[in-house]
């Protein structure tokens, strides 16, 4: 069975300007702003939640399905994504859309100017789990168009199949009752520490009616590692150490399929949670959400490098299946 994965699915255009913002925008003149600003380069990353938690998956030998809706220009992103051993049957062309994307120029001070486009993504809601040829073993519910979260939400309540519960950056565009019914009944709720502060506020319960609400909860730290609260305790997980931090875009999506593809393999909570961290370390070392790449020996060698303990990690090579 495989682990379907939904949410954004979308292209990074970063640009730099090799300048201040600041030293261009006139503080008296406002109301009437007009800037272009020549930037000295551009490269084009793939992106988006879905994919680039599939992509991980997929490299630790998972056979991952992505559910979403993509443009016209998509083509050699689908390529990529079969050639590393995603399916993407599951993924449907928008006629005369784009693929979302997201524009961000950054300026020399590090401050940014971004726009998101979500093009084809605004027709995920077009996707129904009711109309999967196979059932998965697990939704994985990641930052989307705010209507198809809702959806898939309630179309796993319906059809009692296990879903991650991963809103991130939507927090701020779901309602209060959308995260409450997201997180009612979730298999899993993957968050970082500022996210379950939001999810707190906006549904008004406290941590521990969160927990009681969901099979096990995932809080994620930073360089301080993650929590994880499953079977009434609570496992603090470590950081692994990175060889270098290069860009920390889509860390917290190579935690997320490191860590569930040692709940797939049945491995215990420290381990699920380590494995998250190395994958989120190798990361953290390449630009981009879907550069980093090793195989499963080099994973499971690191793995015990960094641990010390083998915590049965070694199903990963016994259990690899081969891409495609
Ligand atoms: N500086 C770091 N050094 C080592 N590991 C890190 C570092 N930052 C993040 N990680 C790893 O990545 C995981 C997820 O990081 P974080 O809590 O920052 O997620 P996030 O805020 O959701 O990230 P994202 O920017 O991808 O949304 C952490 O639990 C940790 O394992
Ligand atoms: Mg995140």
């Amino acid at each position: 069975m495989t682990i379907l994965c939904t949410g954004s699915v979308a292209f990074d255009y970063l640009m730099s300007f090799p300048g201040y913002f600041k030293d261009h925008i006139l503080p008296d003149r406002l109301e009437s702003i007009s800037l272009s600003f020549l930037v000295e380069s551009m490269i084009r990353q793939r992106g988006g939640n879905a994919p680039n938690i599939a992509y991980t998956l997929a490299l630790l030998g998972g056979r991952p399905s992505v559910m979403a809706t993509v443009g016209e220009d998509f083509g050699e992103y689908r390529a990529w994504l079969e050639s590393r051993g995603v399916d993407t049957s599951n993924i449907r062309e928008v006629r005369g859309t784009y693929t979302a994307s997201f524009f961000a120029n950054t300026d020399r001070a590090n401050n940014q100017i971004c726009s998101f486009f979500p093009g084809a993504m605004a027709f995920a809601a077009q996707l129904s789990l009711h109309d999967l040829p196979d059932r998965p073993e697990l939704v994985v519910i990641s930052p989307n168009d705010p209507g198809a979260m809702c959806q898939l939400v309630r179309e796993c309540h319906a059809l009692n199949i296990p879903y991650l519960y991963d809103p991130s950056q939507q927090v701020v565009r779901l309602s209060p009752d959308d995260i409450r019914e997201g997180v009612t009944g979730a298999d899993s709720l993957f968050v970082n520490e500022y996210e379950f502060e939001l999810v707190q506020k906006h549904t008004g319960m406290t941590p521990d009616q969160i927990i009681e609400q969901v099979g096990y909860l995932v809080v994620t730290l930073g360089a301080k590692g993650a929590a994880i609260y499953a079977e009434g305790h609570c496992y603090e997980v470590p950081a692994a150490t990175p060889r270098a931090i290069l860009d920390p875009t889509g860390v917290g999506d190579a935690f997320r399929a490191g860590f569930i593809r040692g709940r797939q393999l049945g491995l215990p909570w420290e381990t699920c949670g380590k494995m998250g961290s190395l994958a989120a370390a190798y990361c953290l070392e390449t630009r981009g959400p879907q550069e980093h790449s090793f195989t499963l020996a080099e994973f499971v060698g690191r793995y015990r490098q960094q641990f010390g303990d083998d915590g049965r990690v070694d199903v990963l090579l016994e259990n690899s299946l081969s891409p495609g």
